[in-house]
């Protein structure tokens, strides 16, 4: 098999907001794309032209929402446009920073390529997505009923931003389903037929940091998060330039799915279906690359004698990531066998990388688990 690997974006690291200014000497030529509270926070003395995502968009992004952002956007004179957040808008901006006049659904055509008619620097402010890295966007496309992501090459930003301060005041919330999906990348990435030694030492070192950092949270309590907010920024940022590489599995999959039939933000939807899918994967082929990270698991998080080490990550995550059962999110045992068929139809991008091939039944098998 052929190998590639880049890291696109510069990467820099920062203690704080101020730093970052000074260092990229930001300007009023400069637009921040980011959220009314992040700016209230952290960046109310920027010099730089300032649009706000909650002016367009509650929630994760819809293609309808981005198309009013484009219009806005395009009426905005900027040299370089500096998105500040999680992974919605840093998906948004990686679009609107390319040279077009389309739509999303024109931008998604396929062979639609543009390229880009501004600077492009991206901050994250969760760590989870990755996707400061990646050239990615995912939306939600309510008329077809999923959500679609589509790589852009203009979509890989200039610049690559880690600022601990930013992660200051994250809710415990979104730290935790931030930093579960990304450590779903790091374990799909992984366990995927077109990983890398280069992939593979990225998602082994951010697995590791991962679930050192949950086990503290154990031990020590919440607050504790703050201390390894560093640690969690870059094994999110390493996931992430995994991600820029191989795509996930199934496990997204399924969860790019579910997240838009019941409006289930991405990290909660990938931390839900983790723990059944790689069950389903280590009973299927325990001796393959999985075996990796059962024996990581048994390091790090400890494993009872004879006991599985899927099992351990699940109450692992239980403890640091508390999620409902799919009922309460409005899925009923009889949506099972559909829910996998649409997954099987719209996720093939995603279903090509898994560890071992899953079945309709196997999908129908890991909604049933969390009914
Ligand atoms: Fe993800």
């Amino acid at each position: 098999m052929t190998m590639k690997f880049a890291v696109r974006p510069q990467l820099h690291g920062y203690d704080t907001f101020a730093a970052f200014t000074e260092a990229h000497t930001v300007t009023e030529r400069d637009l921040i794309f980011t959220q009314r509270v992040l700016h209230d926070a952290f960046m109310k003395d920027t010099p730089a032209q300032t649009l706000f995502y909650d002016d367009f968009c509650g929630g994760e992004p819809t293609d309808v929402a981005v198309d009013e952002m484009l219009r806005a956007v395009r009426k905005l004179g900027f040299e370089r446009l500096i998105a500040i957040g999680g992974g919605s808008i840093l998906d948004c901006a990686k679009v609107l920073a390319l040279d077009s006049d389309k739509t999303v659904a024109g931008l998604f055509a396929a062979g639609v390529q543009p390229g880009r008619k501004a600077g492009l620097l991206l901050i994250p402010t969760t760590c989870g997505t990755g996707c400061e890295v990646t050239c990615v966007s995912v939306f939600d496309f309510p008329s077809i009923g999923s959500k679609i992501g589509k790589g852009f090459d203009a979509g890989f930003a200039d610049h690559a931003v880690l600022i601990d301060e930013l992660l200051s005041k994250i809710p415990y919330h979104v730290f935790a389903t931030s930093s579960a999906d990304a450590l779903v990348h790091a374990l799909e990435i992984y366990l995927a037929p077109r990983a890398s030694a280069y992939t593979d030492m990225f998602c082994m070192a951010a697995i590791r940091a991962i679930l050192q950092g949950y086990m503290r949270i154990v031990q020590h309590g919440r607050d504790v998060i703050q201390q390894d907010a560093k640690a969690y920024l870059t094994a999110s940022n390493m996931a992430g330039i995994a991600l820029a590489n191989v795509l996930a599995g199934g496990v997204h999959a399924i969860a790019m799915h579910f997240g838009s039939a019941h409006h289930v933000p991405h990290g909660e939807a990938t931390r839900l279906f983790l723990p059944p899918v790689f069950k389903i994967y280590y009973e299927k082929a325990p001796d393959g690359k999985i075996a990796d990270i059962a024996r990581l698991i048994e390091d790090v998080v400890g494993v009872s004698d004879g006991g599985n080490p899927f099992d351990a990550l699940d109450a692992l995550l239980a403890a640091v990531v508390p999620t409902r059962r799919l009922g309460e999110y409005g899925m009923t045992a009889g949506d099972a066998g559909r829910y996998a068929d649409k997954v099987i139809e719209t996720q093939q991008r995603l279903l090509v990388n898994n560890y071992v091939p899953l079945s309709a039944q196997d999908i129908a098998r890991v909604y049933s688990e969390l009914m």
